[in-house]
């Protein structure tokens, strides 16, 4: 594990310098490349590609640190306000990594691709996720407007509880902080949906792999929820139909997968990344967002599928269909999903 800031160290830097240096999420994501410019897949991989995705250039490099190589175990924490119907969408979508028998294409063969990654031994990323004790959050506990530090004061909370609070589990463990379509945490919908990180021993008591994704229905749809809604100043461009009926939990699908697939593989921000900065690693999913189906790359989602209702997904699961955006693969060296046409 990297070394994390002592409380001595943390509290004689400024705020400023704390949010400069030690708050940084790993990876923060947006699924529509909002200017191309400055899109690293673009800008990586021209127009004349052969794969999605298809770079020689991107190093994605392993940097001695773990991975989560045993079970791992998700536990999310419901802030704000949650329907039961949005809970089992997203309790669906993670009991189907590990569901193997679902009808390809599905979302277990996705996660095919974030195991092939390894660590020093040689052990790959777990096959096996599941979910694991649940907190509820329903009275905001550190109100509607969440930092990045008061995130990790959210997952104190969790596990420091006087009631059912979530056991510690440092080495296997994923705190999942989703937040209702009626928060604000920093930088979101600025090309932020979510990120991932470890929280600070300072804060939390522990360092714990942690990842928040909140519900972009209500505060930016158009950055968040693409192609399930689209930004008002793009004319002509039409929003797809849910494969679950809900515009802001069908898309924080995409970016819980996302996220899992970059903790998985990097969840102390020293294995797996790409680029020259370990303060903005280009991680296995960030080449690869906005990317659904064969083709995709730059503004174009790519090949995606069509249900009975018109509903647009890219793989199935546990009773439901799911959108997700492929993954970097590693020895192929090109974005990879399960729907893809010419596997
Ligand atoms: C992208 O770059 C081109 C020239 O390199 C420029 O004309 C165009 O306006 C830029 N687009 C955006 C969205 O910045
Ligand atoms: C483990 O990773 C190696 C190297 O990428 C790969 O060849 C192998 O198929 C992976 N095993 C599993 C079970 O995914
Ligand atoms: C890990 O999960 C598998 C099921 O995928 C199970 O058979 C195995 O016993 C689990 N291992 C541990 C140590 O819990």
């Amino acid at each position: 594990m990297p070394p994390t800031p002592p409380l001595t160290a943390a509290i004689t830097l400024t705020p400023l310098l704390i949010l400069l240096f030690f708050t940084i999420p790993a990876a923060s994501w947006r699924p529509w490349p909002l200017n191309t410019n400055h899109s690293s897949t673009d800008s990586l991989f021209g127009d004349s590609k052969k794969y999605e995705g298809s770079s020689q250039f991107v190093k994605m490099r392993y940097h001695m640190g773990p991975i989560l190589t045993a079970n791992i175990t998700i536990y999310p924490i419901w802030y704000g306000a949650w329907r039961r119907s949005q809970k089992h969408i997203i309790r669906d979508f993670i009991n189907s990594i590990s569901a193997a028998d679902s009808k390809p294409p599905s979302v277990a063969a996705w996660w095919k691709t974030v195991q092939l990654y390894t660590d020093q031994t040689g052990a790959n990323t777990s096959r096996t996720v599941r979910i694991g004790a649940e907190k509820n959050d329903r009275l905001y506990s550190h109100g509607k407007s969440l930092t990045r530090l008061s995130v990790q004061s959210v997952i104190k909370s969790a596990v420091a509880a006087s009631t059912r609070r979530l056991p510690i589990n440092p080495k296997s463990g994923v705190y999942l902080l989703l937040t209702s379509d009626d928060v604000y945490v920093q930088d979101f919908c600025n090309n932020v949906c979510g990120f991932h990180y470890f929280t600070f021993p300072s804060i939390v008591g522990y360092t714990l792999p942690y990842a928040w994704v909140g519900n972009s229905a209500k505060l930016c749809p158009g950055v968040c929820a693409y192609p399930f809604a689209v930004p008002d100043y793009i004319p002509g461009l039409k929003a797809v139909k849910t494969p679950n009926d809900d515009v802001g939990v069908d898309a924080m699908i995409s970016v819980i997968a996302h996220e899992l697939a970059e903790v998985a593989t990097n969840p102390f921000v020293n294995a797996w990344y790409a680029g020259q900065d370990p303060v903005f690693p280009v991680e296995i999913a960030d080449l690869c967002e906005g990317i659904y189906g064969t083709g995709g790359g730059g503004s174009y989602t790519g090949q995606m599928l069509n249900d009975v209702d018109g509903a647009t997904y890219n793989m199935n699961g546990i009773r439901r269909r799911f959108l997700v955006q492929w993954v970097w693969n590693n020895l192929l060296k090109y974005c990879a999903g399960p729907n893809a046409l010419d596997q």
